[in-house]
């Protein structure tokens, strides 16, 4: 294994020793293991592979001062999972396996767990998919449970610096669709949109509700939120966007520990001059502030292209400070590894 930078990372994978991997079949979950190879045999006609029945998760490991590691709401991602799973047809991974899953990997792969100080994690991916050769549309009757992890650092360059993004004609879901789940099928539409919103010189794009294209749904692979000119924290409230782990901590800080009003509620893209302050927020995002959004001629600036707002860093101190130990956190956020 090359020795890593731990100050460079970025968003990238990177073939770690061991994950685990769990089969599904007769009606229940065989016993998992932790595998060294990094390639997963499956049938062809795999569902997972024509016709997109699969789902994942986004979680982190952080090395907290004291060299001990922990995770983040590990629970709120199986609980997710489950429900993606649900949308598609496939088996729930019971909470406590997957939980034990995600450790056991973590454990495993634990001195690439990046040190304390560098903001760097380990980003840990769970996926859960149709295998076994079906022609039909139809659910499997087998699967997979895989977890794998890699270190990463910022998604986005440069960490907690503004950037700026584009307003999309695309649809990333339909109203009724699976917006809400966190399947593929969600991600190999959004590709030609990131594209096409990264040539034109932005960090990504921003999609619009699809019914009426006139309220913020997300921004790119994670959710909205902006700080009114009241100190109020506002986010989108819409059946077809990710519930984001992230957003409802920031909700519970922003209303438990900053004492700020907090409303889930339409954000029409001809009013952002409400907001003093606005952020994208995300497990690979963390929060991004956001400098400005361009929609069609306009180029709306938040508080600055370059300097982060103070509630911004406020919310990000606190956030950042529970994920690595250094804040108190709320009752069941943090489970020791
Ligand atoms: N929105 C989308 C489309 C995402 O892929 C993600 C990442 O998981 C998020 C939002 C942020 O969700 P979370 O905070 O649970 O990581
Ligand atoms: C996450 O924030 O965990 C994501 O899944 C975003 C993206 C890398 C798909």
């Amino acid at each position: 294994m090359e020795k890593i930078d731990w100050g460079n990372l970025g968003f990238q994978y990177r073939n770690m020793p061991y994950r685990f991997v769990a089969h599904f079949k007769n009606g229940n979950w065989q016993a998992g293991e932790i595998q060294e190879k990094n390639e997963l045999t499956i049938g062809e006609a795999s569902t997972a592979l024509h016709y997109g029945q699969q789902c994942f998760e986004g979680l982190k490991a952080y090395r907290r001062k004291d060299g001990g590691i922990q995770l983040f709401r590990p629970d709120q991602n199986a609980q997710r999972l489950n429900k993606s799973a649900q949308r598609l047809l496939m088996p729930e991974v019971p909470e406590a396996m997957f939980i034990d899953a995600v450790k056991s990997v973590v454990k495993a792969n634990q001195e690439f767990v990046p040190p304390y100080g560098y903001g760097a994690t380990l980003y840990i991916r769970p996926l859960l998919i149709g295998v076994g050769n079906l022609l039909g549309v139809q659910p499997a009757e087998e699967y997979l449970f895989v977890v794998f992890c890699s270190p990463v650092g910022a998604y986005f360059k440069d960490g907690l610096k503004p950037a700026n993004f584009i307003v999309t004609d695309y649809d990333r879901a339909a109203p009724v669709g699976t917006g809400s789940s966190k399947v593929g099928g969600n991600y190999g539409g959004s590709l030609q949109p990131h594209l096409e919103a990264v040539e034109a010189g932005f960090a990504d794009c921003i999609y619009l509700d699809p019914a009426t294209h006139t309220k913020i749904e997300e921004v790119g692979a994670a959710n909205f939120f902006g700080i009114t000119k009241n100190n109020e924290f506002v986010t989108p409230l819409s059946d077809s966007i990710l519930p984001s782990i992230t957003k409802y901590s920031l909700l519970y800080l922003a209303k438990e520990r900053l004492g700020m009003p907090t409303f889930e509620e339409d954000v029409r893209i001809d009013d952002l001059g409400r907001f003093k302050e606005a952020g994208a927020c995300g497990t690979a995002a963390v929060i991004t502030p956001i400098g400005g959004i361009q929609h069609k001629d306009d180029f709306h600036v938040f508080y600055s292209e370059t300097e982060v707002g103070p509630v911004i860093r406020q919310l990000y101190d606190e956030l950042v400070g529970i994920q690595f130990g250094d804040v108190e956190a709320p009752d069941g956020w943090i489970q020791e590894v």
